[in-house]
């Protein structure tokens, strides 16, 4: 028998349809609710609110489970590349040898920017944030591509919009941060792989190739995979309301890039380090900082901590906590910052009021100690982040082209401003 929810209204009963997800999510199909009982659901952050059908990502936050398509994140960061998951995320299945072949040299043919894309940074304040110069030059290829905008695109044309951008995001990155540094652009090169031609970018000169160490390559590869997608986040939530109205996907990602910069959200890893070396300036103190965080009176939070979603653990915080070990011992590395992170953690995980509002180390926790060890300057960590979550956008916006019952994204309010009054001519207020 179809189940079915029923809610009692000024006396009435009226029923709504349950909808189950493949993993035996439930939900209440309340698409008819305004029409039927002319309420809305009042629901503050959509904490509540399931936006749409999704078939790309899967996560259980009490369990902490994370899966890309049905495979387990844990799989693919061991075993996959970036590339890799990036078709797999927008086409839906794993790519044969041919496919990801043709995949990635889409990457290469669109790693380039035009000639006239290059003024942009000309334009740019050397020390102007890189995630507002990345929005408006993501939504700038709008102009170079108007073939690009009707709203009927075929398959072909998607994948070319997809591999400009995940190609094209790199290029712009590189060249956001040699701009900062006052150096040359370094063009790409056509051998190498995604992840190898991106430090190629940032990290060569015109006179001395980049010397890339493996592990530095695979710990950022595990990084851009281990964010490649998150289901109904703030910044994917944003790419498909934008797209809802039919919006081209460069415009829809680049309010996308603009709501991820949020410290909340991806703006969130730069914040971390930047409350590291906080702590580290004042001495170490890190039980200052944690009452802080636990004061009513002071909105100042943990930067790494909690999470929307998982209220046990952050899967990816897990893997990439170890991947930060490992790179620090293989390279190396000394960081008091690391020193400061472990000690945090631990005081964190034994305090109540952390404890109590199931508050753990999310998966910006430890992500900006790597890219710190990696050489990206603390500012430019949200970008990174951008990259990683772009085949998640990309992919959330095709879905929602293809499926016959998305509508235009249109939340309602309960309206608490003055009742009606006259308008009052300037000379007697
Ligand atoms: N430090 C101290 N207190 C916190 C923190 C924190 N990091 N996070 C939440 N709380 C408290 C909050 O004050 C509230 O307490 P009370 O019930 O006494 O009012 C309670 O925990 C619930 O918080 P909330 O703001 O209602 O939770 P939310 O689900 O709306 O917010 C969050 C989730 C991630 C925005 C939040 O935990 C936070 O601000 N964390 C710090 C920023 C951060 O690390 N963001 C990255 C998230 S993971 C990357 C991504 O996918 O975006």
């Amino acid at each position: 028998m179809e189940e079915k929810a029923k809610i009692v209204l000024d006396g009435k009963t009226y029923e709504f349809p349950v909808e189950t997800g493949t993993e035996n999510e439930k939900a209440i199909d309340i698409s008819k609710f305004r029409a039927q009982t002319s309420y809305v659901m009042l629901d503050n952050g959509f904490g509540n609110t399931g936006a749409c059908k999704s078939a790309i990502t899967f996560l259980d936050g009490e369990k902490g489970i994370l899966r890309y398509r049905g495979i387990p994140i844990e799989q693919i960061a061991e075993k996959s590349t970036f590339v890799e998951t990036a078709y797999l995320l927008i086409n839906g299945q794993l790519p044969t040898d041919a496919q990801l072949a043709s995949f990635a040299s889409s990457f290469t043919e669109h790693a380039a920017l035009l000639p006239d894309m290059l003024n942009f940074f000309k334009a740019y304040p050397k020390d102007g944030h890189p995630m507002g110069l990345l929005s408006s030059m993501v939504c700038s290829l709008s102009g170079y591509h108007p073939e690009l905008l009707k709203p009927d695109l075929s398959e072909e044309e998607i994948q070319l919009m997809a591999a400009k951008l995940l190609s094209k995001v790199r290029t712009i990155t590189a060249y956001t941060y040699k701009k900062s540094i006052g150096e040359d652009f370094v063009p790409p090169r056509d051998d190498l792989k995604y992840i190898s031609n991106f430090l190629h970018m940032m990290f060569s000169t015109k006179d001395k190739e980049y010397d890339r160490h493996d592990a530095v390559v695979n710990a950022l590869e595990a990084l851009l995979i281990l964010h490649a997608d998150h289901e109904q986040n703030c910044s994917t939530s944003t790419v498909r309301l934008i797209g809802s109205s039919w919006a081209n996907l460069f415009a829809s990602v680049s309010g996308g890039v603009s709501a991820l910069w949020g410290p909340l959200h991806g703006g969130a890893n730069q914040k971390v380090v930047e409350m590291l070396e906080e702590i580290q300036a004042a001495g170490g103190d890190i039980h200052k900082f944690i009452e802080k965080a636990k004061d009513p009176d002071d909105n100042y939070r943990l930067m790494g901590f909690g999470h929307r979603v998982y209220k046990n653990f952050d899967p990816r915080a897990t893997i990439i906590k170890k991947r930060c070990h490992d790179l620090f011992e293989t390279l190396g590395i000394q960081d008091p910052l690391l020193d400061i992170a472990v000690k945090l953690e631990a005081a964190v995980l034994k305090d109540d009021y952390f404890s109590e509002r199931r508050l753990y180390p999310n998966v910006d926790f430890y992500s900006g100690l790597i890219y710190k060890a990696i050489g990206i300057p603390t500012k430019m960590f949200p970008v990174l982040f951008a990259i990683g979550r772009m085949p998640g956008w990309i992919a959330h916006w095709k879905e929602m082209k293809a499926d016959p019952r998305s509508r235009i994204g249109r939340p309602r309010q309960i309206y608490v401003g003055l009742n009606e009054r006259d308008y009052v001519p300037r000379d007697q207020r």
